[in-house]
């Protein structure tokens, strides 16, 4: 499975607030590795990071190229917002940095945008939400992404966003029952805004999802989050 045999090897990284996860894809799209994960440093500053990537990087084969989902704005391979990790990722060129440092051609994109495109069916609008460190969302239209959508830092209940109802701080302080509920609140007021053909919901803390779901909300693998690597080279 190497460039020899003509095989363009992609190397998947998702940068999470609490791990930093590797996967090897072929061309398909498909893992040609087991998952690799190592805890996100504290403090999340950019060399730290970087030099984790690097490191579950040499646990992988040969690869060629790099993608790499961030919890945060992007744009052009520019950081410009990590809520989760560190201010010094404002305005940061995580895709010329990294690429310096394993000489390989990387794209960035927000990882719940990567995580939308390991999931969707590109038919229709499809909303993807990612529960973990971070509230993450992701739009489409028929598979057309409409990028850094952001909506975990706007209002939803109470004088609080979507993230602070929801990601894992509120999990670990109101517990699963109390999450589960205003889950169940934040679907309907979703499908009220965006009519939605289809909503998946992923991210690390997706599988305490307990409530009876619409029969147009899925729950996807989180997984889903390094496979969407292989679609930042289709062009
Ligand atoms: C960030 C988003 C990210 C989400 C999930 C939020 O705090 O602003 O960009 O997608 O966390 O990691």
């Amino acid at each position: 499975m190497t460039i020899e045999n003509g095989l363009i090897l992609t190397l998947s990284v998702d940068i999470g607030g609490s791990g930093i996860k590797v996967m090897l894809l072929d061309p398909q799209g498909n893992p040609l590795t087991k998952r690799a994960r190592a805890e996100t440093p504290r403090p999340a500053k950019t060399e730290v990071i970087i030099n984790t990537i690097v490191t579950l990087a040499a646990t992988q084969e040969e690869f060629h190229r790099i993608s790499v989902g961030f919890p945060g704005v992007v744009r052009s391979g520019v950081t410009e917002t990590a809520v989760n990790l560190d201010p010094e990722w404002i305005g940061f060129d995580l895709a010329t940095a990294l690429s310096e440092r394993l000489n390989k051609p990387v794209r960035v994109i927000n990882d719940a945008d990567m995580q939308g495109l390991g999931a969707i069916s590109s038919k229709g609008v499809e909303l993807v939400i990612t529960l973990g460190t971070g509230f993450g969302s992701a739009l489409f239209m028929d598979g057309k992404l409409v990028p850094n959508l952001e909506m975990g830092h706007h209002q939803f209940r109470k004088e609080e966003t979507y993230e602070e109802q929801l990601g894992r701080a509120a999990l670990e302080k109101q517990g699963e029952k109390k999450w589960n509920r205003r889950l169940e609140k934040a679907i309907a007021s979703l499908q009220h805004l965006f009519n939605y053909d289809y909503l998946y919901i992923g991210g690390g803390e997706a599988e305490k999802v307990k409530i009876e779901l619409p029969p147009n909300v899925k729950i996807i693998p989180n997984v889903a989050g390094l496979l969407g690597g292989i679609t930042l080279w289709r062009d």
